[in-house]
């Protein structure tokens, strides 16, 4: 199969998801606990939502911090639908979580990964997907490109199949190195998803065009 660069929306609001996957190339969603507080809405229901609007892979992530806990809150997260991809977090117990729901065959999408190491360990653990947050690193003055580049290369060597999702994404450029380093995933929130399709020159000369159009004698 040629390999392609998926599109996921990072957001839990259902307006914009609708919107989203009205373009037509939406591959799939993310969600973190804080994209759901700020909706204000129940969990477990929302998720069901956005499943039901999407048919890709959608993460919901857990909220306990040891790993008897994570696989109680993940069970009770993939009765929701089979869609369902459990969102956990690069820790110890994290890891111990990926590589127990991995066994079963449950798609696990690792978060928070912030260095080149958590990514070697979770691929190792099966995760589907791992989750470098590339703006929060430029954030602090560090460059998060340079993180998904050493992810891929790390990726190839060893022929590890971990999809690398890159998140945090900030603006069109990181999308832009994404596609150039050869990010499997990225998960955009909807602003840029739409400066994504923006250009000065695509508007003026539209705008050009239909002037001319307009003023032209038959
Ligand atoms: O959903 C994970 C990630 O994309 C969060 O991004 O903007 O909160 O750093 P941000």
């Amino acid at each position: 199969m040629i390999p392609r660069m998926e599109l996921y929306i990072d957001t839990a609001n259902i307006d914009e998801i609708r919107e989203a996957a009205a373009l037509g190339v939406l591959d799939g969603v993310t969600t973190n606990p804080t994209l759901i507080a700020r909706e204000g809405v129940a969990f477990h229901e929302r998720m069901a939502e956005i499943c039901d609007i999407v048919a890709g892979p959608v993460s919901a992530e857990v909220v306990a911090l040891d790993h008897d806990g994570m696989i109680a809150e993940a069970d009770e997260l993939l009765k929701i639908a089979n869609n369902i991809v459990i969102k956990l977090p690069c820790t110890f117990d994290g890891v111990k979580a990926c590589k127990t729901l991995s066994d079963r065959g449950v798609r696990v999408n690792m978060t928070l990964c912030f260095q080149p190491l958590q990514a070697l360990m979770v691929a190792k653990a099966g995760a589907f997907l791992v989750s470098p947050f590339i703006g929060r690193i430029d954030d602090i003055g560090g460059d998060g490109m340079d993180l998904i580049q050493q992810i891929r290369t790390i990726y190839d060597n060893y022929g590890f199949e971990t999809k690398v999702l890159a998140a945090s994404i900030r603006h069109p450029l990181h999308l832009v190195q994404c596609a150039l380093v050869g990010a499997d995933v990225v998960t955009v929130p909807m602003k840029v998803i739409k400066q994504q399709m923006s250009h000065p020159l695509t508007d003026k000369g539209l705008e050009g065009f239909l002037a001319d159009w307009n003023a032209r004698k038959e």
